[in-house]
């Protein structure tokens, strides 16, 4: 892969970027936690657990990466990036429960509904959900009201049925069936690609720099990426190491998924996903800008063994 320089000729690499962006966000994440009244503890810490503890930030890191290639600062990205994470982390903490995926471990301890309880769960991932939207209408932010309006629509949009809640029903309604190949790319790019577009779009928009060619161009690239991202997430449940993960390997087997493994096999599954990265990278490549995180981002989503 070529790497591209950034302004200052510096190689910008994701080994020494990614670590940088969890604690950054992770510490703005808690201390927005810590400013909240402590009226619910149980709720609080439920919340908590199921935000702070381990995950690889991927979508903070999406929403950094693209910001700063169009020039914009930390200081204004943070409010996006920590709003993205929290829709996350709702997401992984319903997607657990019994209702759906009946997980028991997940980033490598027990699920919020085991730890706390299912209503703790439930209402844990309404109000990260919740704290999402609040985080990223902060005026504290600096970005224009038009800006924070025009995330706000990306967010919920792609959060909610058009994305990842439609992919989610999708999810259900396809276990113990053999559906299409075009149906498991739909119902791919809505339940994990809807939040990675997201994530892209809002670096984007937040930069308030980025023309609508350029945005088009990074859509592109976010949706490849994002199929990509869930079928090396399906690879890895055939693959992948339980202890490596923080999550139990075989989960979708036992529920007999709908997956890329499932349809096209093992070795197809993982070609169609690096074929997927390769394109988002001659995608983005195109941009007249600092790409390179971006490009090892998409490499990394189909190298990861977690
Ligand atoms: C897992 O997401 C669920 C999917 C949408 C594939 P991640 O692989 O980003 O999980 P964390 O946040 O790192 O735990
Ligand atoms: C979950 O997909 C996507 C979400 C919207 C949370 P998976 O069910 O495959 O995610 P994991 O494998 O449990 O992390
Ligand atoms: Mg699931
Ligand atoms: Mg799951
Ligand atoms: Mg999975």
């Amino acid at each position: 892969m070529v790497m591209k320089h950034n302004f200052k000729g510096i190689v910008v690499d994701l080994k020494e970027f990614a670590p940088k962006v969890v604690k950054r966000v992770n510490s703005f994440m808690e201390n927005y936690l810590n400013s909240l009244d402590n009226a619910a503890p149980n709720l609080k810490a439920a919340m908590s657990y199921g935000l702070l503890l381990g995950g690889k930030r991927a979508r903070p890191l999406l929403v950094y990466a693209t910001g700063k290639a169009f020039g914009q600062s930390d200081d204004k990205l943070d409010y996006a990036a920590a709003a993205i994470e929290c829709v996350h982390a709702y997401s992984l903490i319903h997607d657990d429960m019994p209702e759906m995926d009946n997980d028991k471990l997940r980033r490598g301890h027990e699920t919020v509904h085991v730890k706390f309880s299912q209503t703790q769960a439930l209402l844990a991932g309404d109000a990260l959900q919740t704290l999402a939207f609040e985080i990223l209408s902060d005026q504290n932010s600096q970005l224009s009201d038009k800006t924070v309006a025009t995330l706000t629509r990306i967010l919920a949009t792609k959060a909610g049925y058009s994305g990842m809640c439609g992919g989610q029903a999708i999810d259900l309604d396809s276990e113990g069936k053999h559906i299409p190949l075009e149906s498991l790319k739909l119902l791919h790019s809505k339940k994990t690609g809807a939040l990675i577009r997201a994530a892209v779009l809002m670096g984007a928009y937040a930069s308030e720099r980025a023309t609508s060619e350029e945005i088009a161009i990074l859509d592109e690239y976010a949706t490849k990426v994002g199929l990509a991202f869930q079928v090396w997430d399906d690879v890895l449940d055939v693959i992948g190491d339980t202890k490596v993960m923080g999550k139990t390997q075989g989960a979708d087997i036992s529920l007999d998924k709908s997956t890329y493994p499932s349809l096209m096999g093992i070795e197809k599954a993982q070609q169609y996903a690096k074929d997927c990265a390769k394109e988002a990278i001659e995608v983005v490549s195109k941009l007249n800008a600092d790409t390179s995180l971006l490009e090892q981002f998409a490499l990394f989503t189909v190298t990861r063994d977690h």
